[in-house]
């Protein structure tokens, strides 16, 4: 058949996904502590905020900038400079999601067969990403010792002949775990040495849990090497539908300037960004202050809920820094896998096993905080009446 290997396309579903298939096929009650969908979630969008700006005359006209248009770039840099950071509208790259900006990016700085750096544990997505463009993943590790570590050396050791570029995620999907001051700096450095470009990727950056501390301020103020600082409207202002993303490049003069028309380049050969959605984007972010407090107020109550639940049981919940998610560590007298096959079998609750992720932890179990406190309780609850 004439068909890349680019994806391993045969691969079958594992035994998680059947088994959900299978309840949901009889209609069986499902509490799904997965939800990662913020307009599945119950909360609470204001119609008018989001419907109105999408309504402007201004949509009816197609005016094409690669960059993305000037009136959503400079909506981008208030964003930045309302949160103490300088960044020139011509920094910006505008990407139909963070997903594509990771494909643009690859495009840009790897040829096939080049290699980039990804922590582990992470965001299942990337491995897709990179082989879509014909690039390998080579994994770093985050290690978990009273709250999550970059692992400089895995880092050093992780580095070949062909790696192009070092991807951090902060918080990281699903540790939570924010980049501290000292490892930006690190990474910076190995990145300039090396002639390498950093890439960091933002997303839930507005959703810090608790007061974390030491943590690295944006990558936007990244000076002393070639950066790429990844976020959009899917979690800034919980509206993925709306496919609105973006790359702030930094770093020294030079690179930079050569980076962004390069990426230029690549965005013009596309041109995916919809007119409406960059033009109703000053407006969202405006509205999205007030749907990121609400949403803080969500997460922070289902992971003080979790913290009380387990507490002084057999199970516990990882420290969690940031984010959208909490991972439970369970009594190790069964895999990851088999809890979750257990949980949704016996009571109908849904959580991702940590194998997912690829979290080295045994018995680890990824929820979702985003999950309306109910159902979440209730989850819970039949969780620990198993332990
Ligand atoms: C860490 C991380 N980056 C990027 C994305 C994708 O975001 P987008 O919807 O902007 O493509 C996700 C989605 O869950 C994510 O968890």
């Amino acid at each position: 058949m004439p068909f890349s290997n680019r994806l391993d396309w045969a691969a079958r579903p594992n035994r998680l996904t059947e088994l959900l298939e299978a309840r949901r096929a009889q209609g069986a009650r499902l509490l799904d502590l997965t939800e990662s969908n913020p307009t599945r979630a119950g909360l609470d969008y204001d119609k008018q905020a989001i419907l109105a700006p999408l309504a402007g005359e201004s949509s009816l006209l197609y005016r094409p900038h690669p960059a993305g248009l000037e009136s959503a770039r400079r909506a981008i840099a208030a964003y930045y400079a309302a949160r103490g950071h300088e960044v020139d509208p011509g920094q910006i790259i505008l990407t139909a999601g963070t997903s594509e900006a990771y494909g643009f990016l690859f495009k840009l700085l790897a040829d096939p067969g080049d290699e980039v750096l990804v922590p582990r544990p992470s965001y299942p997505l990337f491995d897709y990403l990179a082989r879509l463009e014909g690039v390998a993943v080579r994994q770093y590790r985050l290690v978990y010792d009273h709250g999550w570590w970059l692992d400089l050396e895995s880092v050093r050791a992780a580095l070949g002949e062909r790696t192009r570029a070092i991807v951090a995620v902060s918080p990281n999907n699903p540790t939570g775990h924010f980049l501290k001051a000292d490892e930006q700096q690190a990474l910076v450095t190995l990145c300039a040495e090396r002639g390498l470009a950093l890439i960091t990727d933002e997303v839930f950056f507005d959703y810090p849990l608790g007061s974390p501390r030491g943590r690295a301020p944006s990558a936007v103020t990244v000076g002393g090497a070639l950066s790429f600082t990844l976020n959009g409207l899917s979690k800034a202002a919980g509206l993925p539908q709306m496919k609105l993303g973006w790359i702030v490049v930094s770093g020294p003069r030079e690179l930079l300037e050569a980076a962004m028309a390069r990426l230029e380049l690549i965005a013009d050969t596309y041109l995916t960004v919809g007119t409406p959605a960059q033009e109703a984007a000053g407006a969202w972010l405006e509205w999205a202050e007030r749907f990121q407090r609400r949403l803080r107020t969500r997460l922070e109550g289902n992971l003080a809920h979790l913290n009380s639940a387990l507490s002084g049981t057999p199970a516990g919940v990882l420290e969690c820094e940031g984010g959208w998610y909490a991972i439970l560590q369970l009594p190790r007298t069964r895999s990851d896998e088999e809890w979750a096959l257990e949980l949704l079998r016996g009571d109908g609750v849904l959580a991702q096993p940590g194998y997912f992720y690829d979290l080295d932890q045994e018995a680890c179990l990824v929820v979702s905080l985003l999950v309306e406190p109910e159902v979440l309780r209730e989850g819970i609850c039949l969780l620990l009446a198993r332990l």
